[in-house]
């Protein structure tokens, strides 16, 4: 009787196993047929009605049935465990072959390019980089070089005040770096100062309220206007090729002594004139000049032992030079179609 049972218990159980469609419907069979409190345990709670030899073999017949029940669960979970797996490698493969979307990266803008040739060159040379404030001291930017009060280029109408008492400026040349450089350190003195200045000029193709200048200083015992022609023959050598010829002409500069603009040779034409050069053959290039021993005195330096040279250079007219760019509001726009050529 329990025999029969057991019998049919097991050949039901391993019917459902065989077919169990996946793994939570497999353990709900493990618990249901051979589980403590399964179909199994409550046949063999009969037991105790029986005699002892009938005990032993109904004993026997659970234990090959467990056994078989067991082998069949493990078989069927091996089975479903391999099909899940399966349906989980096809559902994550990667096609390789698929092109990707690339990131956008940003680039240098054109204006920074040209920043660091430049710097470069002036590395190569020994000099160091130095920054200032954009917003800094009118005595920095006017008094200490050379302006003082009621000089025309500390006029309201060329200049951002900041204050009531015309204390702070926007800067308006890098030539104030010169100053603090000059306060804070001892020659030898050899620095060049890249940045943003500032003055109130209408926006056109050839102007703007803000642009870039880099500043050179060099002060040591001995310096002449040689070293000055010699720093900036290299300078226009290595950015325009060798045998690029230089021209310096007497100007006025209230901070050097003497001063001079400084051309180099039309790099489009090697002289000739052309529309690059207006004609003339040549391109003006920067303001420079010998340190005036009062703008020395006033940041420490004894005119008498030390002497300089210094130098001032717009970086937009170079950068639309180098580049052929027509119009100076093109490097501010930044417009994509513009900045992505360089
Ligand atoms: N600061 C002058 C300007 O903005 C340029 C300049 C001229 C700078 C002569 C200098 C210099 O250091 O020596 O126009």
């Amino acid at each position: 009787m329990i025999n029969d049972q057991l019998t049919a218990l097991g050949q039901e159980a391993l019917a459902a196993i065989a077919v169990a469609p996946d793994l939570a419907s497999l353990e709900a069979l493990r618990v249901r047929f051979s589980g403590k409190k399964g179909e199994m345990t409550t046949i063999l709670k009969q037991i105790g009605t029986l005699s002892h030899e009938e005990r032993a073999a109904v004993g026997q017949l659970a234990n090959t049935l467990r056994a078989e029940i067991e082998t069949a669960l493990t078989t069927r979970r091996e089975t479903l465990e391999a099909a899940a797996l399966q349906v989980q490698l096809t559902a994550e493969t990667l096609d390789v072959t698929i092109p990707g979307t690339a990131n956008v990266v940003g680039h240098q803008h054109v204006m920074m390019k040209t920043l660091d040739e430049v710097l470069d060159i002036f590395i190569s040379m020994g000099f160091a980089v130095a920054e200032g404030p954009e917003v800094e001291l009118a005595a920095n930017v006017f008094d200490k070089l050379g302006t003082p009060e009621g000089h025309p280029s500390r006029d309201w109408g060329d200049t951002f005040y900041f204050d009531k008492e015309d204390k702070h400026v926007l800067r308006t040349h890098t030539s104030p770096v010169q100053v603090r450089v000059m306060e804070s350190t001892k020659p030898p003195i050899r620095v060049v100062a890249p940045g943003r200045v500032y003055r109130k000029d209408e926006v056109d193709a050839t102007h703007s309220p803000m642009f870039h200048q880099i500043e050179g200083l060099v002060v040591d015992k001995g310096v002449t206007m040689a070293d000055l022609k010699g720093t900036l023959n290299t300078l226009v050598e290595q950015l325009y090729g060798k045998g690029t010829a230089t021209r310096f002409r007497p100007h006025h500069f209230p901070f050097t002594e003497p001063s001079c603009e400084v051309d180099c040779q039309c790099f489009k034409c090697r002289g000739q004139g052309c529309p690059m050069c207006k004609g003339e053959g040549w391109i003006e290039l920067l303001g420079a000049g010998m340190v005036h021993p009062n703008v020395l005195r006033n940041c420490g330096i004894d005119p008498e032992e030390y002497s300089g040279f210094a130098f001032g250079c717009g970086l937009e007219r170079m950068t639309m030079m180098r580049y052929n760019i027509s119009d100076l509001r093109l490097i501010f726009e930044n417009d994509l179609r513009f900045l992505t050529q360089f």
